[in-house]
């Protein structure tokens, strides 16, 4: 497995792999194993390359949010790269990604950039989609794999792909929990272990949903904030459905919804989200 830090060395590796599909799986490292979920699912072409980036960008952290503190374990990580078949890392500093500091010219991810998490985090997914820009523009993947934890990532990620006419295909990889429900993340390692235990609302509220039966916008609504609403140490931000198609509103056509659910635990803000059936009885 080649470790490279420039884009000079990038490029270098990359000409190796000139004849070869490559399969790209973008991260900010403290890998865990949605990630290697992630890692398994892109190498599952035998054909293509595996190629990684760790890099924890600054572009979509908001001031006083966790870039200073976001675990940087690199050592854990790579072993996990190497475990996988990865045959390449990048591994770039703030200083080769935004040589000179901000970018004056960003992508900005548009109405969709400013609701649910783009509201508490302004900003956030030009950020994302900026560096997936340029990290795509650098290693020139045929596939890049995104976790459906972040499901308005992955939607805003493949909207860009589309309307910009990027050559890469976005795939979008189930979220790991687990035994006990709650979703893979870098930041639940900031949860101590009450919090950890408050943090299985956010998971049980989206069970509860699931679970109501053909369901009805409003009962799904119901099931999950019953949940959260009892839930001691859990402060909600949103709980919000989708069409898990468009990312648009849930309409009377919407067959498939995502709920989704943001809450802070502690100081940790969490996310989550479900797919639901709402079958053809939407309740408008
Ligand atoms: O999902 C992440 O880890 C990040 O948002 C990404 C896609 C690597 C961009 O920094």
């Amino acid at each position: 497995m080649k470790i490279v830090h420039t884009r000079g060395e990038l490029e270098l590796a990359r000409s190796d792999y000139a004849d070869r599909a490559v399969a790209f799986v973008p991260t900010m490292g403290a890998l865990h194993q949605g990630h290697r979920r992630l890692l398994q699912r892109a190498h599952e072409d035998p054909s293509a390359a595996l190629f990684v980036s760790i890099f924890v960008n600054p572009l979509q952290f908001a001031p006083g949010e966790d870039l200073d503190r976001y675990p940087r374990p690199i050592e854990a990580d790579l072993a996990m790269c190497e475990a996988e078949g990865a045959d390449l890392v990048f591994v770039p500093g703030d200083e080769e990604l935004y040589a000179g500091g901000a970018p004056a010219v960003t992508v900005t991810a548009g109405a969709l950039g400013d609701v649910l998490e783009g509201r508490t985090r302004p900003g956030h997914f030009d950020g994302v989609l900026t560096v997936v820009t340029k990290l795509f523009n650098l290693v020139r993947p045929s596939a890049a794999y995104f976790g459906q934890k972040d499901a308005q990532q992955l939607a805003l990620v493949r909207r860009m792909v589309r309307d910009l006419d990027m050559p890469v295909e976005v795939v979008g990889v189930p979220t790991v929990r687990d035994d006990d429900g709650l979703a893979l993340s870098s930041r639940n390692v900031y949860l101590d272990a009450d919090h950890r235990t408050q943090a299985l609302a956010l998971s049980r509220a989206l069970n509860a949903a699931a679970a109501s039966g053909p369901h009805g916008v409003h009962a799904v609504f119901e099931e999950a904030q019953a949940v959260l609403a009892g839930a001691p140490g859990v402060k909600l931000d949103y709980l919000e459905l989708r069409d898990a198609d468009t990312f648009g509103a849930v309409d009377g056509h919407t067959t498939h919804a995502l709920l989704l659910v943001a809450a802070w635990v502690g100081g940790t803000r969490l996310i989550d989200n479900a797919t639901l059936d709402l079958g053809v009885t939407v309740e408008r």
